[in-house]
């Protein structure tokens, strides 16, 4: 059977930045800057992203386009008989985790559009808009239909192959919900007590800065560039070898980076208006958001669209987080696309219900330090499986490829900057994040 392939290079873009732009640039981006003091988090994320992120993100789609194959396939292709494909059992288990709590939250998002559609948060509901959504989260049955609901749609984009499925959803509404967030940012800003939000995004206080934060914005780096698991390996496994990656990989960092910048101006002037605690945690923009619709005019039409365009942002992230095992398990064990989605699919969706009931009955579990089960799953994937996963394609790139083979597979045989990228991957991308592990296992101060 021939390997499918995007119908175009515009198809692999909208669709690569389909799977980095979701619920990690709004949701996850904000409370997680929030809980880590704000500016200064922001300029190491930034950081991050610039130094490590886009080059590694170069990386991962080259050993996609050249290996031709799922996270697993691709080393083994280019590197038979070499322990790197162990690397790619890696990407697997993160997708599971990934996907296990982010259909739970992209649930709550599905949830909060119907309630928009039916009028009940068009005006503020009597216990404010924070303590309905811990009542939501809390209940037992209700996250877990949404949450399913969600699920099945996922799964349903992936079991219709790449191109019909993927592709078209990616092209419409990416560019509505970059419209609809700077409009409300231009809102937002005019809040009172806006300027004490912007400051806390903008200002950066150094003196908040530990190893935790510099790990959390690594985290929130790979996280949200969608890296480190194989996503974009399986991607760029799509994409004929005549297209150009440079271009498109800068095009979509600056694209992911923006979106959450954005995000950020929405969130917080809100933050400080409406005097909730920067440091909620993952309910920060489900009781952020609607308290920004409920005052400002049109309000219930446009929080209608913002948690329709929420969702299907996080629906194209998600079908790029279930592809990377659909992917494997159809190669490996010759299962055909539709069994593969829906049955890993349902595996995902019963880990969802252990999160899910997290915020419930088992509200009381916490499997690392105090952190609940959505937090340490979180935890797990993003501040280690991912830029672990960084870490074994830099390596890959920098070390097990000739000089000759990495500039060819990535296309940057003529481009100026060739040897900084390389530079990176060989060196400064590796070397940091070994010492931001050492730094938060505490070896070294
Ligand atoms: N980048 C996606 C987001 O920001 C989430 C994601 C993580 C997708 C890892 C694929 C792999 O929502």
């Amino acid at each position: 059977m021939a390997r499918e392939k995007w119908a175009s290079k515009l198809g692999f873009m909208l669709a690569a930045m389909g799977s980095a732009v979701g619920l990690g640039n709004i949701w996850r981006f904000s409370y997680v800057a929030g809980e880590n003091g704000g500016g200064a988090f922001l300029i190491l994320y930034l950081g991050f992203v610039f130094l490590i992120g886009i080059p590694v993100l170069l990386a991962e789609f080259s050993i996609g386009r050249q290996g031709q194959s799922d996270v697993v396939g691709s080393y083994k292709e280019l590197a038979p008989n070499k322990p790197w494909y162990l690397a790619g059992f890696m990407g697997i288990a993160s997708s599971f985790l990934i996907l296990g709590f982010y259909s739970v939250v992209a649930g709550w998002s599905l949830y909060y559009f119907w309630n928009y559609i039916n009028g009940s948060f068009w005006t503020i509901p009597d216990a404010g808009y924070g303590a309905t959504f811990e009542g939501l989260i809390s209940n037992t049955t209700t996250p877990l239909f949404w949450h399913g609901l969600f699920m099945v749609l996922t799964i349903l984009v992936v079991l219709t192959g790449i191109k019909k499925g993927i592709e078209k959803a990616s092209k419409v509404f990416m560019p509505t919900l970059a419209v609809l967030l700077v409009l409300l940012a231009i809102y937002s800003v005019t809040l009172e007590g806006a300027g004490e939000g912007l400051r806390f995004l903008f200002q950066p206080n150094w003196a908040k800065i530990d190893s935790g934060v510099i790990l959390a914005a690594l985290g929130q780096a790979f996280f949200s560039l969608s890296l480190g698991m194989g996503a974009m390996m399986t991607y760029g496994s799509y994409l004929p070898k005549s297209e150009s990656l440079p271009s498109a990989t800068v095009g979509i960092g600056i694209m992911d980076t923006v979106f959450a910048i954005v995000a950020g101006i929405v969130i917080f002037p809100a933050v400080y208006a409406f005097d909730i605690s920067a440091s909620s945690g993952p309910p920060l923009v489900f009781i952020t958001l609607p308290g920004i619709f409920a005052q400002m005019p049109f309000g219930s039409i446009v929080g209608l669209l913002f948690f329709f365009l929420l969702s299907i942002a996080a629906l194209s992230s998600a079908i790029s987080i279930l592809e990377v095992p659909v992917a494997y398990f159809m190669r490996r064990f010759k299962w055909s696309r539709r069994f593969s989605s829906i049955f890993i699919g349902v595996i995902m969706y019963f880990l969802g219900v252990v999160v899910s009931l997290g915020f419930g009955v088992w509200s009381g579990v916490t499997p690392i330090g105090d952190l609940g089960i959505l937090d340490s799953m979180d935890y797990v994937a993003s501040n280690i499986l991912l830029p672990l996963g960084g870490l074994a394609i830099a390596l890959f790139v920098g070390w097990q490829w000739s000089v000759k083979e990495a500039l060819s597979a990535s296309d940057m045989t003529n481009l100026g900057v060739r040897y900084v990228w390389l530079g990176i991957i060989k060196f400064l991308a590796p070397i940091f994040i070994v010492l931001i592990f050492l730094q938060s296992i505490g070896i070294i101060g």
